[in-house]
């Protein structure tokens, strides 16, 4: 997949620096050669001899250093590749890049280079909040910058929990994959790129988490993957895509803004704060139910033995509310309905309960393996009729589907 690609990985001084030797091996295994270059603060975490041991290749540290300069230059370093890959990039690394600082060898590559940057920042929560690291982020995003998380989780160093840690190697490497091979798809992705241009999409993904007490909750198994493969094929037809995610093991699609929710009501509040948009396609795994009332602390276990009754109550459904929305609902509301029995009768009340305009019908008996898996078998049905499609990959189901969605919109017959 990364045959004969030449990527430059700039390791920036974090903690997660120790991720960066994984990423090493990551790339290298898909036939990537990989050039690093490290800051001083990297040097800090981690030794430039095991870089250089991982990667097979020198390890450029310096910006003033004569040898390399002579033999190749931040020039050509910054030049000659095909991806530039900061991992993991700190609050000060993007700082600099944000206002054309180059006082390192790190910086001056970034500054002087043409090439396509993806940058895998890894922060402590208040630090990726700050106001200045959010105005930094935004200015980088306006300079054509990608990026791959943060994620959220708990910081190695404080044990914080927020947003702000480093996405882990494999999925940096899906998105290195990912840009790549869009990268070299050019031509085709060029042509999708007038079907949803100046069009806004906002997309609900994955399962969400009810919780029962600080440390339990109540989720499903949904993976996220056909929500997230819908997202990233709408960014690459062109559209402005908002994508509400419930939590995943997946990177957030390229080119796409990616909301983190929880809980079915924080994905509510997420999609009504990312509405009008032209198109919403609801693919979460919303629960249905949460507990009655959470417990702000944990359920221990009492003298009886007897287990703790949980009560349920029912969560806002999300498709509904926006299917019955005067002012926020999309012009194409598009909401899925996963099955195990009574498929096409369940689609098409769902339909009308909910005021969509397709439901993007699936069976997800445990034999059939969809729930999880990579591949998928729809049926699409709307107002006017069905139409079957076969078996076929999730990103496949994702292509067709904003193909379809950009000629309903080109001439809106329902
Ligand atoms: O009724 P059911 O949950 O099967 O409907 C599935 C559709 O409704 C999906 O599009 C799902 O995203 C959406 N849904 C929702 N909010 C809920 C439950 C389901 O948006 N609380």
């Amino acid at each position: 997949m990364l045959n004969g690609k030449r990527i430059v990985l700039i390791i920036s001084g974090g903690i997660a620096a120790y991720k960066s030797l994984d990423l090493i091996r990551r790339l290298r295994e898909r036939g990537a050669r990989v050039i690093p270059v490290m800051t001083k603060g990297a040097q800090q975490f981690i030794t430039p001899l095991a870089v250089g041991a991982l990667s097979t290749e020198k390890v450029f540290t310096e910006l003033f250093d004569r040898e390399a300069e002579q033999d190749v230059g931040h020039i050509r370093l910054a030049r000659d590749n095909d991806l530039i890959l900061i991992a993991p990039a700190t609050a000060d690394l993007m700082a600099k890049m944000a206002h054309g600082i180059a006082d390192d060898l790190a910086t001056a590559v970034l500054l002087a280079t043409d090439k396509p940057v993806l940058v895998a920042p890894a922060m402590n929560p208040k630090m990726w909040d700050n106001a200045a690291t959010q105005r930094n982020i935004a200015q980088l995003q306006a300079d054509g910058i990608h990026f791959v998380g943060p994620e959220r989780g708990e910081m190695a160093e404080s044990g914080e929990a927020g947003l702000g840690r480093m996405s882990e190697p494999l999925n940096i490497v899906a998105a290195v994959e990912n840009f790549i091979s869009r990268e070299t798809d050019f031509s085709s992705a060029e042509e999708q790129k007038a079907s949803l241009t100046g069009r806004r999409v906002v997309i609900t993904s994955g399962p969400t988490h009810e919780p029962i007490d600080p440390v339990r909750y109540i989720a499903n198994r949904s993976s996220g993957k056909q929500g997230h493969a819908i997202a990233a094929a709408a960014a690459r037809a062109g559209a402005t895509v908002a994508l509400i995610s419930g939590p995943v093991n997946l990177p957030d699609p390229e080119g796409v803004q990616t909301v983190h929710v929880e809980s079915a009501s924080e994905m509510l509040q997420a999609v009504k704060d990312a509405l009008p948009a032209d198109v919403a396609i609801m693919a979460a795994a919303v629960a249905d139910w949460r507990i009655a009332s959470e417990s702000d602390q944990k359920i221990k276990k009492d003298a009886t033995g007897a287990p703790p009754a949980l009560s349920l109550t029912e969560n806002p459904d999300i498709l509904a509310t926006i299917g019955h929305h005067d002012t926020l609902r999309p012009l194409l509301l598009v909401g899925f309905a996963a099955e195990t029995q009574n498929l096409e009768a369940n689609a098409r009340s769902k339909l009308q309960r909910k005021r969509a305009d397709w439901i993007v019908a699936n069976d997800v008996s445990p034999e059939t393996g969809i729930m999880g898996g990579d591949h998928n078998m729809v049926r699409i049905v709307s107002k006017t009729g069905i139409e079957d499609w076969p078996h076929m990959g999730k990103s496949e189901v994702a292509e067709r589907l904003v193909t379809r969605i950009a000629d309903f919109l080109s001439k809106p017959t329902p």
